[in-house]
């Protein structure tokens, strides 16, 4: 089963053409609420951790301290993921996508814990996009989440950085252009049958109140989208997921080779 999305299909994130002044505002507004909300989340967690660093709490003190660490940092990532999807697009530079997703390694073990094994393979030569590092970032944190996730007792996750081609975006008949493909591979559950076709929708979600709330593959989508490229996803039953993400390779990849930052 697979479903897929590209930069030419609706989107949730596409906004109507009428009315834009006001939506524009109101968008800031929220955008702004939003953004004072983390810095709010923020203080929370910075108070939680420090009084937790206090050896002298009572067991329940320190149970309930560790509760307010956990949904003050779930809180924090829903906010951010808020962002993202409201964020205008900002002017990039190129990004070598094989060594972000070296720099994320750590960043990812930890995400994925001790029962799933972790292979990264970012390939043998830089891989150029206009991008920013951290929205790079954000979709493989977003993916490995969702693949700890479909595979609780444990399991195999890949990702590989290399060379992909993707459809031209302007005419179906064009030559496939050059693109850099991230894959992500799990081995987990696969994608219940129920969601595939709109799994990549806000507020899409087969987890448990409080555990999910369906926008990581939006903002995964989002940002793919907003980077010009598409994402395609093939999944089986108890034989894991694969997501597959093209990005158009950045004009100066071969003259000049920016920073990955
Ligand atoms: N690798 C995967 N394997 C199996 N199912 C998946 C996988 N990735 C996503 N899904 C399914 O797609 C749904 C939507 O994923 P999405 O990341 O958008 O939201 P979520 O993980 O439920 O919540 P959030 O990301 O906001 O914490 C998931 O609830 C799950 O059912
Ligand atoms: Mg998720």
């Amino acid at each position: 089963m697979s479903a897929s999305t590209s930069p030419r299909s609706e989107g949730y994130v596409s906004k109507p053409e009428t009315d834009g002044g006001r939506e524009a505002s109101l968008h800031q507004l929220a955008a702004g609420t939003v953004h004072d909300v983390n810095n709010l989340l923020v203080l929370v967690i910075g108070c939680a951790e420090m009084a937790l660093d206090d050896e002298t709490l009572s067991p329940r003190t320190r149970q309930l301290m560790q509760e307010i660490l956990g949904v003050g940092e779930r809180a924090s990532s829903l906010t951010r993921q808020f962002l993202t999807l409201g964020q205008p697009a900002r002017p990039r530079a190129p990004v070598d996508v094989a060594a972000v997703l070296t720099s994320a390694e750590s960043l990812l073990r930890r995400i994925c814990g001790d029962r799933v094994q972790v292979w990264l393979d970012p390939g043998p030569t830089p891989q150029w996009v206009l991008a920013e590092s951290s929205q790079l970032d954000q979709i493989l944190v977003n993916l490995a989440t969702n693949a700890r996730d479909a595979m609780p007792a444990g399991g195999t996750l890949f990702i590989t950085v290399g060379d992909g081609t993707m459809p031209a975006r302007a005419d179906a008949s064009a030559p496939s252009l050059a693109s850099t493909r991230i894959t992500v591979v799990d081995s987990g559950r696969g994608v219940d049958p129920a969601v595939l076709d709109r799994m990549f929708e806000a507020f899409i979600t087969t987890k448990r109140e409080g555990k999910g709330s369906g926008l990581g593959l939006a903002v995964v989508r989002a940002i793919v989208e907003d980077l010009g490229g598409s994402i395609a996803v093939t999944t089986a039953a108890g034989q894991g997921t694969t997501f597959t993400i093209d990005l158009p390779q950045a004009p100066e990849a071969t003259s000049s080779p920016g920073s990955a930052s």
